[in-house]
């Protein structure tokens, strides 16, 4: 029997960069004059930059030129960076690292499936690179989630069936992607918010090793 396949999301589930995405996304949309709150916030998890600055406009019915659009992409992404250039191993977020530790222990093959075109550059910053056999995100795919490309693309990389895949998630549009591509689903967050997960949790700390062996074939 083949082993069990984890892929994990990057923001908001190994580290808590949700919080940098969301206060650039504010500032973007306090300049537009657009309200946004953290319930609209929910809605921009998991999904890409362009996307998320789609549905902001949206919201304040605003239309901009392309060339503004491309200009507001940079800008967000350049505040988002300078949060993102202090990071170090102590932002991963607690109850990861005995997680990656015992499926790396097991020989499991893990995977990263996400949506940020900045992925490598935290996932360098706080030294994971390595535990990762496959890295997808936001450069190798033309699906944002909630469409499930990026975990399927993860599943053939790894060699798994998609059946065989565990996916950590903490966005409702990364839920909805790993049910759709027949993945268990394990919701990082609030229940209430991410109930079509398979399992939530609040955070990592709260996953212990036996519901990951649990999980293992
Ligand atoms: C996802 C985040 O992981 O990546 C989204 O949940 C973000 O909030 C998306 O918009 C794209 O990220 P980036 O780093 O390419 O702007
Ligand atoms: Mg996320």
């Amino acid at each position: 029997m083949k082993k069990t396949c984890f892929i994990f999301d990057l923001d908001g589930v190994l580290v808590d960069t949700a919080k940098f995405h969301f206060i650039a996304w504010q500032n973007l949309a306090m300049t537009l004059d657009i309200d946004f709150t953290e319930t609209k916030n929910e809605q921009l998890k998991g999904v890409s930059r362009i996307q998320s600055l789609e549905k902001i406009l949206a919201w304040g019915n605003k239309c901009i030129s392309a060339d503004t659009f491309k200009q507001l992409l940079t800008k967000k992404n350049e505040h988002y960076l300078r949060y993102v250039k202090g990071m170090t191993t102590k932002d991963i977020l607690p109850g990861v690292m005995p997680v990656l530790n015992f499926l790396k222990e097991k020989e499991c093959p893990m995977a990263l499936g996400s949506s940020s075109k900045n992925a490598q550059t935290i996932l360098n910053k706080i030294e994971l690179t390595n535990y990762f056999k496959v890295i997808v995100d936001g450069n190798s795919v033309t699906k944002a989630k909630p469409n499930p490309e990026v975990f399927i693309k993860a599943a053939q990389l790894l060699n798994c069936l998609n059946s065989q895949c565990v996916v950590f998630e903490d966005s409702i549009a990364g839920i909805q992607a790993a049910n759709t591509a027949n993945m268990q689903s394990i919701g990082i967050g609030s229940a209430e918010i991410l109930n079509e997960a398979h399992f939530v949790f609040p955070s990592f700390e709260e996953i212990k090793i036996p519901f990951i062996q649990s999980l293992m074939n």
